[in-house]
């Protein structure tokens, strides 16, 4: 395939707010040599994968899954060491593979489907519902720099056409739950993990291979909660985010990543934390196209209809 491919080739294309890069809806300032080292790197027998739709859940399933690596060390007793262990694929590229602590955890909002599949390598996938994404991204998303900013009714319409930055949610989405019923695959949801914490982690602890004491199981607890990871986890991205520019050679790439990290001093990946958040920002008839489209492309995934049924998302 042309790697370098535009979105659609009609009158419109101007207007597509992210392009397609090799399948992957990017924003190419963030650079083009990590995307495509992340779409053709061969996954090894011990690596661990995190594979989310963004605002899923993705930092909390990381927090996790360290606390149980290092017998529940918290990510700010040694902030660097959490972040080595750590890398997102396709931002840290093949540098990030590279010094990457082991045993750890690679990040990626890759679409599953276009994740190396190795038959030993393990994948814990975390979903949530396509509502409060929305919602979350959408707050999420105008803290980014480098991106032009959205009302929500514009990164609504974004997201129900499968047009926003890495992907089409309900795609993603479809591609995940296919592949849910595999060995190596863990799938969890934030739901569940919001409303029965501790099952959760026990799950991917036996999924890891980890033995879980009644002690480390409260270590995962306490430095996995909201209010721990509110506290300090930001915070301690940020500070690990200075010394990397502070460590970069290439003046032009210092330069551009402390713009960006200047541009983003708002940002937070943790935020509320709540499931139905959507009901303050969307409208009945907004709810009503999410589950359309929901349907649309998920109906013929058993099980998924109802998945959410409990929590009262649609
Ligand atoms: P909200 O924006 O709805 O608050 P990701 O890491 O994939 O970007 O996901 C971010 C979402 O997970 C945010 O959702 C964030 O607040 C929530 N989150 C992160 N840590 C959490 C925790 N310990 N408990 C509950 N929610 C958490």
């Amino acid at each position: 395939m042309e790697k370098h491919q535009t979105a659609a080739s009609n009158e419109n294309e101007e207007k597509e707010p992210f392009p397609l890069i090799d399948g992957i809806r990017w924003v190419p300032e963030w650079g083009l040599e990590s995307l495509y080292f992340a779409l053709s790197y061969q996954a090894r027998a011990d690596d661990l994968f995190i594979v989310t739709y963004p605002r899923s859940g993705t930092t909390w399933m990381q927090n996790i899954v360290y606390n149980l690596q290092t017998g529940g060390q918290p990510f700010d007793a040694d902030r660097d060491h959490f972040f080595e262990q750590n890398p997102t694929l396709e931002l840290d590229g093949e540098l990030g593979i590279e010094i990457m602590q082991r045993p750890g955890a690679i990040k990626t909002h890759l679409p599953m489907d276009r994740v190396s599949n190795h038959p030993l390598a393990k994948y814990i996938c975390v979903i949530r519902n396509p509502k409060d994404v929305c919602v979350s991204y959408y707050v999420f998303y105008n803290m980014l720099g480098e991106v032009p900013k959205l009302e929500f009714d514009q990164f609504f319409q974004y997201f129900i056409d499968g047009r926003l930055l890495l992907n089409d949610y309900f795609e993603v989405l479809r591609s995940t739950w296919q592949r849910r019923n595999e060995d190596n695959v863990l799938l969890v949801s934030y739901e569940d993990m919001r409303t029965d914490l501790r099952s959760v982690i026990c799950k991917v602890a036996n999924f890891i291979n980890i033995v879980l004491s009644d002690e480390l199981l409260e270590q995962v607890m306490q430095h996995s909660s909201f209010d721990y990871m509110k506290d300090k986890f930001d915070a301690e991205r940020r500070m690990f985010e200075a010394k990397i520019i502070e460590n970069t050679e290439d003046k032009i790439a210092a330069a551009q990543r402390r713009e960006k990290f200047i541009a983003e001093s708002e940002m937070k990946i943790v935020r509320k934390g709540e499931i139905n958040d959507w009901k303050s920002f969307m409208t009945p008839e907004q709810s009503r196209r999410i589950y359309d489209r929901f349907m649309a492309t998920c109906k013929n995934c058993e099980g998924l209809e109802n998945y959410w049924s409990k929590w009262n998302i649609f």
